[in-house]
């Protein structure tokens, strides 16, 4: 098959033909074999990720020794709009989304112990579960995915699969949280606990990606002046919250020194 076939190919298709790219794209940190989706073009991975440009004559030629054995085939480098940087320095806007997703990082990290001690019974037990999903729905979705979804993502192209891997990932959440309220009303502890669970290994890895993976990319393909819009755009939904972000954050507090 023609180099240009395999460049326009799913990394997943890729994958699946050739085993050992996986564990090539593993050593550098480039971890495709477990996304969700996988389905980033080949040529746009290295693009996705920003990886360094030795790196990317490194790696796209150890790719090419595994589909074309003993040829000496070159895989055209990517255009650069800046060199590849190794520490992540985020726009203002971006930012801020980073340091939301450290509070709910806090909360994931609470939630084994708020399973351990699900009680549907008594009214502290339902107090601090419908905090917890108060918190889940209005801060985590709400009002973090308000600025993804709703205004991010509006600058690019909703069909490229960087972000349709993103958006599959809210959806899946949001089928959890569904899944849960209707728990809570029917007094179903094991099913409120086992989307609880399923909730909390979703989101790590889906925080990642944002961190690491798409947040840089949007930085690298924004306009300052885009950024600067999005700035504006983050403090209006700021206003628009009030005190219920800070209100959020005294939930977690409170749970971190109860269990902590
Ligand atoms: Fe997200
Ligand atoms: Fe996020």
């Amino acid at each position: 098959m023609s180099l240009e076939v395999y460049l326009n190919k799913g990394i997943k298709y890729v994958i699946e033909e050739f085993q050992e790219i996986e564990q090539i794209l593993n050593e550098y940190g480039i971890g495709c074999g477990k996304c969700g989706e996988g389905l980033c073009l080949l040529k746009d991975v290295v693009e996705i990720h920003n990886v360094d440009e030795d790196v990317e004559v490194e790696l796209m030629g150890r790719i090419s020794n595994v589909i074309y054995p003993g040829k000496k085939i070159e895989f055209p480098k990517r255009k650069r709009k800046i060199q590849g940087q190794k520490e992540i320095k985020y726009s203002p806007p971006m930012k801020k989304m980073v340091d939301e997703h450290v509070l709910i990082m806090r909360w994931l990290a609470l939630i084994p112990t708020v399973i351990e001690n699900l009680d549907l019974e008594s009214e502290d037990g339902l107090k601090l579960i419908n905090e917890g999903l108060d918190f889940i729905r209005n801060y985590a979705d709400k009002y973090h995915h308000a600025k993804e979804e709703d205004e991010t993502f509006k600058y690019f192209n909703e069909n490229l699969d960087i972000i349709k891997v993103i958006k599959n990932d809210h959806v899946k959440v949001r089928n959890h949280v569904r899944a849960m309220l209707q728990a809570i009303n029917e007094k179903d502890k094991k099913t409120l606990a086992d989307h609880l669970k399923a909730y909390s290994e979703i989101l790590p890895e889906h925080i990642k990606k944002e961190d690491e993976i798409l947040y840089p990319w949007m930085d690298r393909n924004l306009s300052t002046s885009q950024v600067g819009q999005l700035y504006s755009k983050f403090d209006e939904i700021d206003i628009e919250y009030g005190d219920a972000p800070e209100r959020h954050r005294t939930f977690i507090e409170n749970l971190e020194s109860k269990f902590c």
